[in-house]
């Protein structure tokens, strides 16, 4: 599939990678990026042949910052209200519930909608230069694609209403300090292969429990589910899985598991 505002690959290993793609821009969030960024989301998530997703932005000044400015002044309540709720279902909830894991490789600025865009991943690692921020307050606004509820759930709900009301910036530093990110590259050069490297660590482990994991972590935050309920079906579900015999024999028979998703 080709694209205008990303560029998304698949490698050997099954890790597909979405480059957002607009670096002039600081690779801000307009609404037909957006809307590449969900096609591409659907493919990697029907497509077999891919095991994870790596998620980063062009270039070594930005991840994203933040949602394109430029569109905002045409909208009035009925249009914002759509441009989040739209943002949120076709684009972040859809990484967050994704089945495959999904890493945010921050290659710097990472503020507004691009600091919603690393947290709706399930694994952070920034660059050395990487900033984070949720500068919306600046400009009237607030987060509208899960900003609000997602730095409160990484970083708990002091830091959280300080980073909000502030808009103050945090470096990479205090991201990992305050469990905003998981890993912090040295270099730039380093940053996608510690994410691959982590990537590793995960695909060679049985893919229906991965699914099963990230689905259960998500249930904690979903207040329409009951989290203890939805671990218990999964635990179940893997048992009737290939993947689980294969996993047990394998060490019973004391050799490394092959899993096939089974
Ligand atoms: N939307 C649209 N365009 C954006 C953008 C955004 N969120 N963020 C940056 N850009 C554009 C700038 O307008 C500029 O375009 P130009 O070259 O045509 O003038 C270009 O990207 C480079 O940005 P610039 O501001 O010149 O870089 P800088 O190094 O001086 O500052 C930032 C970097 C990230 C601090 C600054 O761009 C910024 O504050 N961006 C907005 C962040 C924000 O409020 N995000 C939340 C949006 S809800």
């Amino acid at each position: 599939m080709s694209y205008q505002y990303i560029i998304a690959e698949n490698d050997a290993q099954g890790i597909f990678t979405i480059t957002i793609n607009q670096e002039k821009k600081l690779n801000a969030l307009s609404a037909p990026l957006l809307a590449e960024l969900s096609q591409a989301i659907d493919h990697a998530r029907n497509d077999a042949a891919v095991k994870a997703l790596i998620l980063t932005g062009a270039g070594n000044k930005a991840f994203v910052a933040g949602a394109d400015i430029t569109e905002f002044l045409a909208l009035d309540v009925a249009g914002g209200k759509a441009l989040a709720q739209r943002g949120q279902d076709e684009v972040f909830s859809k990484i967050e519930q994704f089945p495959k894991p999904v890493v945010a490789a921050v290659n710097g600025f990472a503020l507004g909608g691009g600091c919603e865009l690393a947290m709706a991943c399930h694994l952070r690692i920034a660059s050395h230069n990487a900033k984070f921020g949720q500068p919306e307050v600046k400009l009237g606004l607030i987060p509208g694609y899960g900003g609000t509820q997602r730095l409160v759930q990484l970083i708990g709900k002091g830091k959280a209403m300080e980073l909000l009301l502030t808009a103050d910036m945090i470096d990479a530093a205090e991201a990992l300090r305050l469990g905003l990110v998981n890993a912090v590259a040295a270099s730039s050069e380093e940053l996608l292969p510690a994410c691959k490297k982590m990537l590793e660590k995960i695909i060679d482990k049985a893919p229906i429990a991965l699914a099963q994991i990230i689905d259960s972590v998500n249930a904690h935050f979903d207040v329409s589910r009951d989290g203890f309920a939805a671990e218990v079906a999964a635990f179940g579900k893997c048992f009737g899985t290939a993947d689980f015999k294969e996993g047990v024999t394998a060490f019973l028979e004391k050799r490394p598991a092959v899993f096939k998703g089974e």
